[in-house]
């Protein structure tokens, strides 16, 4: 008999969402809509599509391990702000599979990591896959609390965990907030700010990741091709550190954790800036209608920087399987708040309705 060690047994599997098809059929209905995984509801970038079209002649050989290319293009377009070369980067399949790398290059049993709750679960999952301990301080105002963070730290700390923006809140932390956290954290622990939904915001005073790359060294930034690039089923993201971090994740890499078509499609996706912007101006579209409609229906919600919505209710399972049984599928965080993904206009538009129908009765 198998028996994993009891540090694997503890871990929750995650529990996906059934095909949408396969929801329709049982609950007899069509059009539905998904808001509950943070997917940019635009679609893939056309640039990135024809990419994709233009790679599929040559899938029978082994992509670019070292993803070539596509790292030349990341550190061409990162440079913008701080100079990145391409040894500071590294591809994963999805920046999942980052964290992942990350956790089993710096914990082992009995180590502790650092992380805000609620957020993204992965992290505490990552965690407890090597057996380490997940320290997870409550955050403050739905936003992450910096200061309890650090004081958190003991010498068992390896990790500390930083969603900028937060899932599932969509709080951001600010540059002086952030800077001065990073002056008490001790340099032999990592910080990896998680970045999924960067291109969203736009806060100002959003914490300016890369300029800590090389001034304290110990962090490591994730970004996805899975946000506003459209290319979540493709699975591709990548991690900016100091390439002596990156030495050491990469021992740990599979070769070929990336596939080429995901690599050839993200290059792409990055150049195509029209793409972007027309994205991140129907999030901002659909924030200002869900904002007022809300309002106006004195629902409260968190203001967010991201492409979802946090809203603290009373009975998230009865309000969102009443939101599910007319198309309108979001996601429940737990007993008293849910998290919805800002969609296309009409897509906002039917999860108000179906909103104002479910909470009316
Ligand atoms: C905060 C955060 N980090 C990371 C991810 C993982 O993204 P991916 O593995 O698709 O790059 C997500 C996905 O929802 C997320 O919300």
């Amino acid at each position: 008999m198998i028996k994993p060690p009891d540090y694997v047994l503890g871990i929750q599997p995650y529990v996906p969402g059934k095909p949408i098809e396969e929801l329709e059929r049982e609950l007899g209905i069509a059009n539905s809509i998904k808001l509950a995984s943070n997917e940019n509801p635009v679609g893939p970038s056309p640039k990135a599509l024809e990419a994709i079209k233009n790679s599929l002649s040559d899938i029978n050989r082994y992509p670019d391990g070292a993803g070539y290319y596509l790292k030349k293009a990341l550190a061409e377009k990162l440079s913008a702000s701080e100079s990145i070369c391409e040894d500071e980067i590294i591809l994963g399949n999805g920046s999942n599979e980052l964290l992942d790398i990350a956790v089993r290059t710096c914990m082992q049993a009995g180590d502790e990591a650092v992380m805000a709750v609620p957020s993204f679960v992965v992290y505490s999952m990552a965690v407890q896959g090597v057996g380490g301990k997940s320290i997870q301080i409550p955050l403050k105002d739905y936003t992450h609390d910096l200061k309890a963070m650090a004081d958190a730290v003991t010498p068992r700390t390896k990790m500390i965990f930083i969603a900028n923006p937060n899932n599932p809140t969509g709080t951001i932390n600010r540059k002086y907030e952030f800077a001065r956290m990073m002056e008490e954290i001790p340099n032999n622990i990592l910080v990896v700010l998680d970045e999924a939904y960067y291109e969203y915001v736009s806060d100002p005073d959003y914490a300016d990741s890369m300029k800590h790359l090389h001034a304290e060294g110990n962090v490591l930034i994730l970004r996805t091709f899975s946000k506003i690039y459209g290319l979540a089923g493709l699975r591709i993201g990548y991690g900016v550190a100091k390439k002596e971090i990156l030495n050491d994740m990469n021992r740990l890499r599979e070769p070929f954790n990336t596939n080429s078509i995901a690599q050839r499609a993200a290059i792409a996706a990055l150049k195509d800036s029209e793409h972007v912007s027309h994205s991140r101006n129907i999030n901002e579209a659909g924030k200002t209608y869900l904002y007022g409609e809300l309002a106006s229906l004195g629902v409260k919600y968190v203001p967010t920087e991201a492409n979802f919505l946090y809203m603290p209710v009373e009975k998230a399972m009865a309000l969102y399987e009443s939101l599910m049984k007319m198309g309108v599928i979001i996601r429940p965080m737990g007993p008293h708040a849910i998290r919805v993904t800002i969609g296309l206009p009409e897509e906002n538009k039917r999860f108000i309705e179906a909103f104002k129908a479910v909470v009316g009765s």
